[in-house]
């Protein structure tokens, strides 16, 4: 049991954070100064090697799963659930050096932020790191925590295939990360993921800090255009079957259609295929990617379905065949409120500014919401810019969020039920 005066005073080591920031962007540099890890490649090993040694340094009970997914503990004074906090060490192919890392290596600086002082939790704390978050070489996003809450078969995600051709269950062995650790694991007490905004909110207001309502709902949609190889200057426009025209035109509809629908709903093409890709062939096939996403569940279905309406309607058009496959489908998702208010309370303790915000991207946060009391923390990103290797939190904000975390995780171990706001005078 660590006593309020002691716990409010503690604070983290920001310079060592950046650090292992640094250390771990190291793995799978990019020149550019980004990181590129695609998940289950052999960057994303070198992280996780990294990553675990320094659990193993901490001396944290280190278990792994049958999923991939890490979870370093540190007992507490009484047995039973731990607090967890964690997030991701996977990247995009051209990602920063803070989508999720900072969330992982934040867990580590709390932890090893209370080995220096001596202390001992109440609650055990945990920090995790969950395998393929970002979904970019193998769909769904958030692949090890869905399978950790229970919401995906092991079988079933083993099986996805990678943008490569590879399977995932074989690329995890290979890199020796097909742990022996049940799936589902176990439910924690509370989670709390620390994470970038990603998004430009913070710091257009000029506030420290954002406590995470939830997150929006995120479909996406793989399209197949199956038309017809043709000569590029003999074919009268009328003759055509074109798949590379289909994905453009698609792309166009879907930024008409988000402009037509709001703020709330944003939608991306971001991969697109065409074959053969030669510059004087009418395209034969175009496989795309629809990323499609909503705060509100009833207007993603509205989009969804105007998406398919648009497809049915320009394969007609231009005597394509189309067909679409769901890669990935979540609801929005709304965190507890306590935690809320904790994070908001814990930031204004701390002096930092801080506003309620929901979250634009994927989070693991989403996929712990539905097993325990969950929230997040959010610190600003420079310019709102993120999935590029210029995503950059300044070092002060950095440390802002980890000393948020450090608190809110300690009134998490420290107290027997989760702390409910005083009413205010
Ligand atoms: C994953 O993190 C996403 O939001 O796409
Ligand atoms: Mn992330
Ligand atoms: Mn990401």
């Amino acid at each position: 049991m660590i006593g309020e005066t002691t716990r409010r005073a503690l604070r983290v080591d920001g310079a060592r954070l950046m650090q292992r920031l640094d250390d771990l962007a190291a793995m799978g540099a990019r020149d550019d100064g980004g990181c590129d890890r695609l998940a289950f490649t052999d960057a994303d090993r070198d992280g996780r090697d990294l990553v675990t040694r320094w659990m193993r340094d901490l001396e944290l009970d280190v278990t792994l799963d049958a999923m991939g997914n890490v979870v370093a503990t540190r007992p507490g004074e009484a047995a039973g659930a731990p607090v967890m906090c964690g997030s991701h060490i996977d990247t995009v192919r051209t990602g920063g050096r803070y989508d999720g890392n900072l969330g992982v290596l934040a867990g580590l600086e709390v932890i090893e932020t209370l080995g220096d002082a001596g202390l001992t939790t109440n609650r055990p704390l945990a920090v995790a790191f969950f395998s393929n978050e970002e979904g970019a070489r193998a769909a769904p996003d958030m692949m090890g925590s869905l399978v950790y809450v229970g919401g995906l078969p092991l079988a079933e995600a083993l099986d996805a295939v990678c943008i490569d051709g590879c399977r995932v269950g074989d690329e995890l062995s290979r890199i020796g990360y097909q742990g022996t650790g049940a799936v589902p694991g176990q439910v924690p007490h509370a989670f709390v993921e620390l994470h970038i905004e990603q998004g430009p909110i913070l710091e257009a207001e000029s506030i420290d800090l954002g406590a995470v309502t939830g997150v929006q709902g995120i479909s996406w949609t793989e399209v197949t255009v199956n038309g017809q190889a043709n000569h590029a200057g003999t074919t009268p426009m009328s003759y055509r079957h074109d798949a590379g025209y289909v994905a453009a035109e698609t792309t166009a509809f879907i930024r008409r259609l988000v402009e037509e629908m709001g703020h709330a709903q944003v939608g991306t093409v971001g991969a697109i295929d065409l074959d053969p890709n030669l510059v004087n062939v009418v395209a034969r096939k175009a496989v795309f990617t629809v990323d499609l996403r909503n705060t509100e569940e009833e207007a993603l279905q509205e989009a969804e379905a105007r998406l398919h309406e648009h497809l049915e309607a320009i394969a007609k058009a231009e005597g394509v065949d189309i067909s679409t496959r769901v890669l990935a489908r979540f609801q929005p998702v709304a965190f507890d409120p306590r935690i809320i208010e904790l994070v908001e309370d814990t930031a204004g303790a701390l002096d930092r500014s801080v506003r309620q915000l929901p979250a634009g991207a994927g989070h693991d946060a989403q996929m712990l919401a539905r097993v325990c009391p969950t929230g997040m923390v959010f610190t600003p990103s420079a310019k709102g810019i993120s999935h590029n290797p210029k995503e950059h939190t300044e070092p002060d904000d950095l440390t802002a969020g980890a000393n948020t975390l450090l608190q809110v995780l300690l009134a998490l171990t420290e107290s027997d039920e989760i702390p409910v706001r005083q009413a205010r005078p």
